[in-house]
């Protein structure tokens, strides 16, 4: 079994989705604010459950940053944190308003033996269970984090979004000792969706295609819309990581955040050189061919049920 914590936009979704459709049974789901503030990131779980059938347990999380701010990209993805080009996720009834916190301790608590956490937003849930509760994590065997970026960022020039928007959080996870593996916006970058995988999927003819189709388009609209001809497929590719390891190349690295950086706040440094002391391994390399096969048969399974 295996736990995600997730700030559910588009790319998220994408990844639970892969994560269902793999050997990889999820226990449940930890909610962030990141793409959105919290009741839209609950209004997106909410639908997706709707839309897709899913039948693990959300829970509700942090709503604001360690520090108390509640930064999302709605310049880019709206208010909703999921832009579409026409249909949206169903509009269903709200989830239960129960505890992540109380709900992750108790799987942790629960687990014969360590489990994995795939961690797709901001790290608040994350490092507030590593400071409330540090007895539980030797029953976290790794997170696999999208997040950070060794070169340049996204949300700001320097840093990643899931990193920007809580570096104090990235911090104490990273000093916490918690094995961590990293898919970084470099490897993400590796992975690329365009018009075409659009095209495959509204080709599967049913509603739910119509809708997914829309969704995916409108991600892939965040390139095109700048001027590139193809989107990097983010959560997705640290999905892959987590059900695939195989098809990566992770390295040791010694990972800083910066957190008073007037103009390099929330950037990850990655140092590699010899002698560093490792505190995570870092995605160099992606087989982008079978991330890609696996985010598209995960949306193609899904138009068609
Ligand atoms: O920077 C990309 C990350 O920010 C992705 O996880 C996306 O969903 C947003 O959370
Ligand atoms: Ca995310």
């Amino acid at each position: 079994m295996v736990w995600i914590d997730t700030d559910m936009g588009f790319d998220d979704i994408l990844a639970v989705m892969m994560v269902a459709a793999s050997s990889k049974p999820v226990a449940g789901v930890s909610l962030v604010f990141g793409n959105a503030p919290m009741d839209a990131v609950r209004a997106n779980a909410a639908g997706a459950v709707s839309l897709l059938g899913w039948r693990f347990p959300i829970h509700t999380g942090a709503e604001r940053a360690i520090l108390g701010g509640v930064e999302t990209p709605a310049h880019v993805l709206g208010p909703t944190g999921i832009p579409t080009r026409g249909r949206s996720l169903p509009q269903a009834e709200a989830l239960p308003r129960t505890d992540a916190l109380a709900a992750l301790t108790a799987w942790l608590e629960g687990l014969d033996a360590p489990g994995e956490i795939l961690a797709l937003g901001p790290l608040t849930n994350i490092a507030i269970l590593s400071l409330a509760r540090p007895d539980l994590l030797s029953k976290i065997d790794s997170v696999t984090w999208m997040g950070g970026g060794a070169t340049r960022g996204n949300h700001t020039a320097s840093a990643e979004f899931n990193a920007f928007a809580d570096p104090e959080a990235v911090a104490i996870v990273f000093a916490s000792g918690i094995s961590l593996r990293v898919a970084d916006l470099d490897l993400c970058r590796q992975v690329l969706v365009g018009p075409e995988d659009v095209d495959v999927v509204r080709a599967v003819g049913t509603q739910k295609a119509e809708i997914l189709a829309d969704l995916l388009g409108a991600y892939v609209d965040i390139a095109l819309n700048s001027g590139r001809s193809a989107m990097a497929l983010y959560d997705p590719t640290a999905a892959a990581a987590f059900v695939a390891p195989d098809a990566f190349v992770f390295e040791d690295a010694e990972v800083t955040m910066e957190l008073a950086g007037a103009h390099t706040r929330g950037r990850t440094i990655v140092d590699q050189r010899p002698h560093v002391k490792p505190n995570a391994l870092w995605g160099m390399r992606a087989d982008a061919a079978r991330v890609r096969a696996l985010a598209l048969d995960a949306l193609v399974e899904a138009a068609r049920s």
